[in-house]
C-alpha cells in the first residue's frame, strides 16, 4: 500500500485510520467486508499512517487479544505485504509492496474515494466502487465472473481484481492479454437507474475516467487522449481497454459490468505479430511510457474514485460536462475513418471524416457528400495513418 503520491503528480495518499473504521463498520454491517480482512485493514490503515504501533496498541484499538493481532500480521505477510517487527517498540510497515489483496487496496480506495466521511449514506453523492472488494491471484475473466455473479444478486459497485487473468476477454469477440502481476485488469458492477439509451455514456464515462488518471501520471500531462468510444490512448498507442457488458429490457437497465485492462509495468509491445492493430501503433504501457514503475492499488484508487465521480454525474443526468472533457481528448476527430460494425470484420457503417461527439456520445462522421452520420457503436480504423 502506498504512503505517498509516489509515481503521480496529484496529492499523495495518506488513510486516515478514523475514516477507514467508520467505513469498515459499515462494510461490516451490510455484509460487504469480511471480519478478517475489515480487522486487517484496520491494522494497515495505522500503520500506514504512523512510522511504528505497537502490538498493545493495535489490539486496544481493535479490541482483540495482541495474539490476534499476531495472527493477522502473519496473514498478511503471507499475502506479500511486508511488516517488520522492532523488538520491544512494535510493527513497521515496509516500503509499498505492489499488492492489488483487500487489505493493501481498500485503505487507499477509501482514503481517496471519500476522505472524511461516508457522505453518500445520508444523501448522493458519487458513487462508491470497490465494497464488496474481491481479488482473486487469478482468474479467466473478470467480467464473465463478475455476470455470473450479477444474475445472483452481488450489490453495485462490487469490483473483482485479479492479478493474472488467464481468458480476457476484449470487444468484438478479441482476447485481451495482460502480464500477471504487472498490469491492472478488474470490472466493476453498476446497477444504474438510466435508460437503456444511455448505456453507452457509462462506457464514455469510464475511459474519461481513465484518461485523468493515466494522465495525473507523473511525465504523462498533456499525451493521454481517447480512441471513440473506449480505448485509451498515451502518444497515439492503445494503453487501456474497455468492455462493458448489460443486461436490459427496453425500459430498464439491470445491470452492467464494466472491465478495464490498463498496461501499467509491462510490455504489451510483445503481444503483437503484426506491426499494427487498425492503423494503430503497437500498444503500450504506462512504465514504457514514463520509463518507472507505475504502483498499481494507488493508480486502482485513483481510477475508482474518478470514476465515482463521472458515474454520479451521469446519474445525475451532468452528461454535457463530460461530452466537453470527452472531446478535448477525441483522438479521432479531423482524421479520415471508416466505421465498421458487426462481426469482424464488419459491414462498413460509416468513411469519411472523424466530426466530434453528437448530444448523447455518438460518433459524428462527415460523408464525402456533405453529409453527417451518427455512429452509436462500432469498431472505427483511421482510413490513412496519421
Ligand atoms: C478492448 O479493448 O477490446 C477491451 C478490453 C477489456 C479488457 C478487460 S480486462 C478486465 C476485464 N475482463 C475481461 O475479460 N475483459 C476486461
Amino acid at each position: 500500500m502506498g504512503r505517498s503520491g509516489e509515481g503521480f503528480e496529484a496529492e499523495a495518499v495518506q488513510p486516515d485510520p478514523d475514516v477507514i473504521d467508520r467505513w469498515i463498520a459499515w462494510g461490516l454491517e451490510n455484509g460487504l467486508v469480511e471480519p478478517g480482512v475489515a480487522q486487517r485493514v484496520r491494522i494497515l490503515a495505522r500503520l500506514a499512517s504512523l512510522p511504528r504501533v505497537s502490538g498493545q496498541e493495535l489490539a486496544s484499538r481493535l479490541g482483540i487479544s495482541r495474539a490476534a493481532v499476531h495472527k493477522h500480521i502473519e496473514c498478511l505477510r503471507g499475502e506479500g505485504i511486508q511488516v517488520q517487527s522492532v523488538p520491544g517498540s512494535g510493527y513497521v510497515l515496509q516500503p509499498p509492496s505492489d499488492s492489488l489483496v483487500a487489505e493493501a487496496a481498500l485503505p487507499l480506495i477509501l482514503s481517496l474515494s471519500f476522505p472524511t466521511l461516508p457522505e453518500w449514506l445520508s444523501g448522493w453523492g458519487d458513487e462508491l466502487i470497490g465494497l464488496p472488494y474481491l481479488y482473486l491471484p487469478a482468474a479467466p475473466s473478470t467480467n464473465q465472473l463478475l455476470k455470473d455473479q450479477a444474475q445472483q444478486g452481488l450489490p453495485a459497485g462490487a469490483l473483482l481484481v485479479t492479478d493474472h487473468q488467464v481468458a480476457g476477454r476484449g470487444r468484438l469477440g478479441r482476447t485481451w492479454i495482460s502480464e500477471a502481476g504487472k498490469d491492472l485488469t478488474f470490472s466493476f458492477l453498476l446497477r444504474p437507474e438510466i435508460s437503456p439509451t444511455r448505456v453507452h455514456l457509462v462506457v464514455l464515462a469510464a475511459s474519461l475516467a481513465v484518461a485523468r488518471v493515466v494522465e495525473s501520471v507523473a511525465g504523462l500531462e498533456g499525451r493521454v487522449l481517447i480512441k471513440w468510444p473506449n480505448d485509451v490512448l498515451v502518444d497515439g498507442r492503445k494503453v487501456c481497454g474497455i468492455l462493458a457488458e448489460s443486461s436490459m429490457d427496453m425500459d430498464q437497465v439491470h445491470w452492467v459490468v464494466v472491465g478495464i485492462g490498463l498496461n501499467v509495468n509491462g510490455d504489451p509491445g510483445e503481444k503483437l505479430s503484426g506491426p499494427a492493430v487498425g492503423s494503430m501503433m503497437p500498444p503500450t504501457s504506462l512504465r514504457l511510457r514514463t520509463g518507472r514503475s507505475v504502483p498499481r492499488a494507488n493508480l486502482l484508487a485513483r481510477t475508482l474514485r474518478e470514476l465515482g465521480r463521472e458515474l454520479g454525474s451521469l446519474r445525475r443526468g451532468e452528461v454535457s460536462a463530460l461530452l466537453s472533457e470527452y472531446e478535448r481528448r477525441d483522438w479521432l476527430k479531423g482524421t479520415r475513418v471508416t466505421v465498421r460494425s458487426g462481426p469482424s470484420p464488419g459491414k462498413v457503417v460509416a468513411e469519411g471524416t472523424a466530426a466530434g461527439l453528437g448530444p448523447d456520445g455518438e460518433l459524428l462522421v462527415r460523408q464525402a457528400n456533405g453529409e453527417l452520420r451518427e455512429v452509436m457503436a462500432g469498431e472505427v480504423t483511421l482510413t490513412r495513418p496519421r
